[in-house]
Protein backbone atom coordinates (compact mmCIF):
# COMPACT_ATOMS: atom_id res chain seq x y z
CA UNK A 1 0.00 0.00 0.00
CA UNK A 2 1.42 3.69 -0.93
CA UNK A 3 2.16 5.49 2.05
CA UNK A 4 2.46 9.34 2.59
CA UNK A 5 6.20 9.99 3.90
CA UNK A 6 7.59 13.57 5.18
CA UNK A 7 11.62 14.10 4.87
CA UNK A 8 12.75 16.92 6.07
CA UNK A 9 16.32 18.31 4.50
CA UNK A 10 15.42 15.89 1.64
CA UNK A 11 17.13 18.01 -1.22
CA UNK A 12 20.89 16.71 -0.43
CA UNK A 13 22.93 14.27 1.08
CA UNK A 14 20.98 11.47 3.32
CA UNK A 15 17.74 13.02 3.45
CA UNK A 16 18.09 12.58 -0.86
CA UNK A 17 19.10 8.98 -0.67
CA UNK A 18 15.76 8.66 1.47
CA UNK A 19 13.41 10.61 -0.98
CA UNK A 20 14.77 8.35 -3.61
CA UNK A 21 14.02 4.94 -1.43
CA UNK A 22 10.31 5.64 -0.98
CA UNK A 23 9.58 7.15 -4.22
CA UNK A 24 11.07 4.08 -5.73
CA UNK A 25 8.46 2.21 -4.35
CA UNK A 26 5.83 4.52 -5.08
CA UNK A 27 5.08 6.32 -1.78
CA UNK A 28 3.81 10.10 -1.85
CA UNK A 29 6.64 11.65 -0.81
CA UNK A 30 7.06 15.00 0.26
CA UNK A 31 11.18 17.00 1.03
CA UNK A 32 11.68 20.27 2.74
CA UNK A 33 14.47 22.52 2.92
CA UNK A 34 15.64 25.95 2.78
CA UNK A 35 16.77 26.53 -0.89
CA UNK A 36 14.70 25.23 -3.58
CA UNK A 37 17.30 24.66 -5.97
CA UNK A 38 18.29 21.10 -4.84
CA UNK A 39 14.82 20.81 -3.57
CA UNK A 40 13.68 20.60 -6.98
CA UNK A 41 16.24 18.72 -9.00
CA UNK A 42 15.44 15.69 -6.17
CA UNK A 43 12.23 16.40 -6.91
CA UNK A 44 12.55 16.34 -10.73
CA UNK A 45 14.59 13.12 -10.80
CA UNK A 46 12.21 11.28 -8.25
CA UNK A 47 8.41 12.08 -8.67
CA UNK A 48 8.34 14.04 -5.22
CA UNK A 49 7.09 17.28 -4.22
CA UNK A 50 9.24 19.69 -2.65
CA UNK A 51 8.07 22.14 0.12
CA UNK A 52 10.19 25.33 0.95
CA UNK A 53 10.29 25.37 4.92
CA UNK A 54 12.74 26.20 7.43
CA UNK A 55 12.40 23.90 10.21
CA UNK A 56 12.94 26.71 12.56
CA UNK A 57 10.79 28.59 12.72
CA UNK A 58 7.57 27.94 13.92
CA UNK A 59 5.70 30.45 10.79
CA UNK A 60 7.18 28.17 8.09
CA UNK A 61 6.36 24.92 9.72
CA UNK A 62 2.47 26.84 10.39
CA UNK A 63 2.82 27.16 6.33
CA UNK A 64 3.91 23.73 5.41
CA UNK A 65 1.21 22.65 7.42
CA UNK A 66 -1.21 24.47 4.93
CA UNK A 67 0.54 22.30 1.95
CA UNK A 68 0.32 18.83 3.73
CA UNK A 69 -2.25 16.25 3.60
CA UNK A 70 -4.28 15.27 6.58
CA UNK A 71 -2.89 11.70 6.92
CA UNK A 72 1.13 11.21 7.60
CA UNK A 73 2.40 7.64 7.76
CA UNK A 74 6.21 8.56 7.87
CA UNK A 75 7.89 11.42 9.36
CA UNK A 76 11.79 11.94 8.55
CA UNK A 77 13.30 14.61 10.65
CA UNK A 78 16.78 14.59 8.78
CA UNK A 79 16.80 18.17 8.34
CA UNK A 80 20.12 19.50 10.67
CA UNK A 81 24.43 19.64 10.66
CA UNK A 82 26.44 21.24 12.42
CA UNK A 83 26.32 24.67 12.51
CA UNK A 84 29.65 25.37 13.55
CA UNK A 85 31.07 23.99 10.11
CA UNK A 86 32.23 26.98 8.39
CA UNK A 87 31.28 29.82 10.49
CA UNK A 88 33.04 32.97 10.90
CA UNK A 89 35.34 33.10 13.87
CA UNK A 90 34.42 34.62 16.90
CA UNK A 91 36.55 38.10 16.86
CA UNK A 92 38.97 39.00 19.54
CA UNK A 93 38.92 41.69 22.34
CA UNK A 94 34.78 41.28 22.95
CA UNK A 95 33.97 42.43 26.27
CA UNK A 96 32.17 39.64 28.36
CA UNK A 97 28.61 40.42 27.58
CA UNK A 98 29.42 40.64 24.00
CA UNK A 99 31.91 37.35 24.30
CA UNK A 100 29.36 35.17 26.01
CA UNK A 101 26.75 36.58 23.92
CA UNK A 102 28.52 35.43 20.89
CA UNK A 103 29.18 31.61 22.73
CA UNK A 104 25.53 31.36 23.48
CA UNK A 105 24.02 32.50 19.52
CA UNK A 106 26.52 29.91 18.48
CA UNK A 107 25.73 27.10 21.06
CA UNK A 108 21.59 27.70 20.37
CA UNK A 109 22.79 27.82 16.64
CA UNK A 110 23.10 23.61 17.13
CA UNK A 111 20.47 23.08 19.26
CA UNK A 112 17.97 24.72 16.80
CA UNK A 113 19.10 22.87 13.81
CA UNK A 114 19.32 19.70 15.13
CA UNK A 115 16.87 19.07 18.42
CA UNK A 116 14.24 21.96 18.17
CA UNK A 117 13.72 21.43 14.69
CA UNK A 118 12.62 17.78 15.04
CA UNK A 119 10.94 18.53 18.21
CA UNK A 120 9.17 21.37 16.20
CA UNK A 121 8.22 19.60 13.16
CA UNK A 122 7.29 16.53 15.65
CA UNK A 123 4.93 18.74 17.48
CA UNK A 124 3.42 20.25 13.90
CA UNK A 125 2.05 16.96 12.19
CA UNK A 126 1.64 14.68 15.88
CA UNK A 127 -2.25 14.59 15.05
CA UNK A 128 -1.45 13.50 11.39
CA UNK A 129 0.79 10.97 11.66
CA UNK A 130 -1.35 7.86 11.29
CA UNK A 131 -1.77 4.31 13.35
CA UNK A 132 0.95 2.22 12.23
CA UNK A 133 3.46 4.77 11.08
CA UNK A 134 6.80 5.62 12.28
CA UNK A 135 9.01 8.83 12.93
CA UNK A 136 13.05 8.50 12.42
CA UNK A 137 15.38 11.29 13.30
CA UNK A 138 18.90 11.32 12.29
CA UNK A 139 20.62 11.80 15.11
CA UNK A 140 24.37 11.09 14.94
CA UNK A 141 27.60 9.45 16.32
CA UNK A 142 28.76 12.83 17.67
CA UNK A 143 26.02 12.13 20.71
CA UNK A 144 28.40 9.44 21.43
CA UNK A 145 31.89 11.13 20.56
CA UNK A 146 30.82 14.78 21.43
CA UNK A 147 31.77 17.82 18.69
CA UNK A 148 30.71 20.36 21.41
CA UNK A 149 27.15 21.81 20.95
CA UNK A 150 26.28 19.65 18.11
CA UNK A 151 26.87 16.31 20.15
CA UNK A 152 24.92 18.13 22.67
CA UNK A 153 21.89 18.32 20.43
CA UNK A 154 21.95 14.96 18.67
CA UNK A 155 22.06 13.54 22.48
CA UNK A 156 19.25 15.43 23.41
CA UNK A 157 17.54 14.24 20.46
CA UNK A 158 17.63 10.83 20.99
CA UNK A 159 17.08 11.78 25.07
CA UNK A 160 13.76 13.47 24.19
CA UNK A 161 12.69 10.81 21.38
CA UNK A 162 12.02 8.45 24.48
CA UNK A 163 9.25 10.72 26.05
CA UNK A 164 8.44 10.52 21.51
CA UNK A 165 8.05 7.01 21.68
CA UNK A 166 6.29 6.51 24.85
CA UNK A 167 3.27 8.66 23.87
CA UNK A 168 3.32 8.32 19.82
CA UNK A 169 3.24 4.20 21.04
CA UNK A 170 -0.32 4.34 22.42
CA UNK A 171 -1.34 5.13 19.08
CA UNK A 172 0.82 1.89 17.39
CA UNK A 173 3.17 4.55 16.14
CA UNK A 174 7.25 4.20 16.33
CA UNK A 175 9.83 6.45 17.17
CA UNK A 176 13.55 5.57 16.70
CA UNK A 177 16.71 7.30 15.66
CA UNK A 178 19.11 6.24 12.99
CA UNK A 179 22.76 7.62 14.58
CA UNK A 180 25.24 7.94 11.67
CA UNK A 181 29.12 7.58 11.76
CA UNK A 182 31.23 9.72 8.95
CA UNK A 183 29.32 9.38 5.47
CA UNK A 184 30.57 11.12 2.14
CA UNK A 185 28.93 12.48 -0.68
CA UNK A 186 26.30 15.25 1.20
CA UNK A 187 27.23 18.44 2.37
CA UNK A 188 27.49 18.46 5.55
CA UNK A 189 31.59 19.38 5.98
CA UNK A 190 31.03 22.17 3.42
CA UNK A 191 34.56 22.35 1.71
CA UNK A 192 35.98 22.27 5.44
CA UNK A 193 37.11 18.67 4.61
CA UNK A 194 40.94 17.69 4.93
CA UNK A 195 42.08 14.11 3.00
CA UNK A 196 43.98 13.85 6.46
CA UNK A 197 40.71 14.33 8.46
CA UNK A 198 38.90 12.07 6.05
CA UNK A 199 41.62 9.36 6.05
CA UNK A 200 40.97 9.28 9.67
CA UNK A 201 37.26 8.44 9.90
CA UNK A 202 38.00 5.78 7.56
CA UNK A 203 40.62 4.30 9.42
CA UNK A 204 38.56 4.51 12.47
CA UNK A 205 36.01 2.01 11.07
CA UNK A 206 36.12 -1.44 11.17
CA UNK A 207 34.88 -1.71 7.46
CA UNK A 208 37.46 0.43 6.43
CA UNK A 209 35.52 2.88 3.92
CA UNK A 210 33.07 5.74 4.50
CA UNK A 211 29.71 5.57 4.63
CA UNK A 212 27.26 6.25 1.86
CA UNK A 213 23.69 8.11 1.90
CA UNK A 214 22.30 4.77 1.04
CA UNK A 215 24.05 3.04 4.29
CA UNK A 216 21.78 5.48 5.99
CA UNK A 217 18.72 5.37 3.86
CA UNK A 218 18.82 1.80 4.62
CA UNK A 219 18.62 1.47 8.12
CA UNK A 220 15.71 4.29 7.97
CA UNK A 221 13.76 2.09 5.58
CA UNK A 222 13.94 -0.79 7.61
CA UNK A 223 12.72 1.12 10.51
CA UNK A 224 9.65 2.14 8.51
CA UNK A 225 8.77 -1.40 7.03
CA UNK A 226 6.78 -3.79 8.30
CA UNK A 227 9.56 -6.01 9.99
CA UNK A 228 10.16 -3.48 12.53
CA UNK A 229 6.83 -2.56 14.20
CA UNK A 230 8.11 -3.91 17.08
CA UNK A 231 10.92 -1.74 17.43
CA UNK A 232 10.50 1.78 19.38
CA UNK A 233 12.69 4.13 21.25
CA UNK A 234 15.98 2.90 19.94
CA UNK A 235 19.21 4.13 18.40
CA UNK A 236 20.21 2.23 15.60
CA UNK A 237 24.12 2.89 14.26
CA UNK A 238 25.05 3.28 11.11
CA UNK A 239 28.81 4.11 11.31
CA UNK A 240 30.99 0.89 10.34
CA UNK A 241 31.96 -0.33 13.29
CA UNK A 242 33.75 3.27 14.92
CA UNK A 243 31.68 3.34 17.42
CA UNK A 244 30.88 -0.23 18.70
CA UNK A 245 27.92 -1.00 21.42
CA UNK A 246 27.42 -4.20 23.43
N1 LIG B 1 27.27 13.40 6.67
C1 LIG B 1 27.64 12.93 7.86
O1 LIG B 1 28.79 12.49 8.03
C2 LIG B 1 26.64 12.88 9.01
C3 LIG B 1 26.99 12.14 10.15
C4 LIG B 1 26.11 12.07 11.22
C5 LIG B 1 24.89 12.71 11.14
N2 LIG B 1 24.56 13.43 10.04
C6 LIG B 1 23.23 14.08 10.03
O2 LIG B 1 22.54 13.68 8.87
C7 LIG B 1 21.54 14.64 8.56
C8 LIG B 1 21.59 14.94 7.06
O3 LIG B 1 22.84 15.59 6.78
P1 LIG B 1 23.72 15.24 5.49
O4 LIG B 1 24.95 14.58 5.97
O5 LIG B 1 22.90 14.58 4.45
O6 LIG B 1 24.17 16.71 5.05
P2 LIG B 1 23.52 17.74 4.03
O7 LIG B 1 23.75 17.27 2.64
O8 LIG B 1 24.06 19.07 4.43
O9 LIG B 1 21.95 17.67 4.33
C9 LIG B 1 21.29 18.45 5.29
C10 LIG B 1 19.98 18.90 4.67
O10 LIG B 1 19.19 19.53 5.66
C11 LIG B 1 18.67 20.74 5.14
N3 LIG B 1 18.50 21.63 6.27
C12 LIG B 1 19.43 22.01 7.17
N4 LIG B 1 18.90 22.84 8.07
C13 LIG B 1 17.59 22.98 7.73
C14 LIG B 1 16.50 23.71 8.28
N5 LIG B 1 16.64 24.51 9.34
N6 LIG B 1 15.29 23.60 7.69
C15 LIG B 1 15.13 22.81 6.60
N7 LIG B 1 16.12 22.11 6.04
C16 LIG B 1 17.34 22.20 6.61
C17 LIG B 1 19.69 21.22 4.11
O11 LIG B 1 19.10 21.98 3.07
P3 LIG B 1 19.04 23.58 3.12
O12 LIG B 1 20.41 24.05 3.50
O13 LIG B 1 18.63 23.97 1.73
O14 LIG B 1 18.01 23.93 4.13
C18 LIG B 1 20.19 19.89 3.55
O15 LIG B 1 19.42 19.48 2.43
C19 LIG B 1 21.81 15.84 9.46
O16 LIG B 1 20.90 15.83 10.53
C20 LIG B 1 23.22 15.60 9.97
O17 LIG B 1 23.45 16.20 11.23
C21 LIG B 1 25.41 13.53 8.97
Amino acid sequence: MSRTILVTGGGTGIGRAVVRHFAHQGDTVFLTGRRLAPLTATADETGAKPLVCDHTDPSHLAALLAALPGRIDVLINNAGGNTDIGADQEPDGLDATAALTAYATRFRANLDANLVSAALTTYAVADRLAGGGAVVHIGSIAADQGAGSYGAAKAGLAAWNLDLAGELGARDITANVVSPGYIADTEFFRDVLTAERREQLVAATAVGRAGVPDDVAGAVAFLCSPAARHITGQVLNVNGGSHMTR
